[in-house]
């Protein structure tokens, strides 16, 4: 039997690290995500997921069974549960922070990050993998991929080019914001 654990998340923010991992057990992940300036992909993860907003405040855009896209601001103090399979785009700044817990994915699966275009809302790419390790930040690796490739960040459906974020953030596997 293993012990508990125990976590100070307002140490935790004061690092401010892009994903700081809490725990990566077989039934429970968790970690603390500092907020992104371009956070612009759709997740669809396999398992549940819930985000509890800790600093600031998260504009959630989400798909719904029908595919519209809605928004919900989450403000400090709430708490959501995303089923599995939604697509879900959690967009909040350096300096704000959100506690996610989700499960260690079984073998097999596959996490995949989606991007629309934002002229035309076609689907312009999709990054699909194993997520192995949260330490390895997933999201980044993704970015990575996404940003890093004019070709794929071409819409098909009308030409449009997404912007690259001019600071190359995306680039580092794992940078650290400034806590607020
Ligand atoms: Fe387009």
């Amino acid at each position: 039997m293993q012990d508990c654990r125990f976590v100070d998340l307002n140490a935790t923010m004061e690092e401010g690290r892009q994903v700081a991992v809490l725990w990566q057990e077989e039934e429970s992940l968790a970690f603390v995500a500092n907020g992104r300036a371009y956070r612009s992909e759709f997740h669809v993860n396999p398992s549940a997921e819930t985000m509890l907003q800790l600093r600031g405040e998260m504009r959630l855009h989400y798909l719904t069974p029908d595919g519209e896209e809605k928004v919900r601001v989450l403000r400090e103090g709430e708490y959501m549960y995303c089923p599995p399979g939604v697509p879900h785009s959690p967009r909040f700044p350096p300096g704000a922070f959100a506690l996610i817990t989700e499960r260690k994915r079984r073998p097999g699966e596959r996490d995949r990050f989606l991007w629309f275009c934002e002229r035309c809302h076609a689907r312009v790419h999709e990054v699909v993998f194993e997520v192995r390790d949260y330490a390895e930040n997933p999201v980044s690796a993704a970015y990575r991929e996404y940003y890093g490739s004019v070709e794929h960040r071409t819409c098909k459906a009308c030409g449009y080019v997404m912007p690259a974020p001019e600071d190359r953030s995306f680039e580092s596997a794992n940078p650290t914001q400034p806590a607020r």
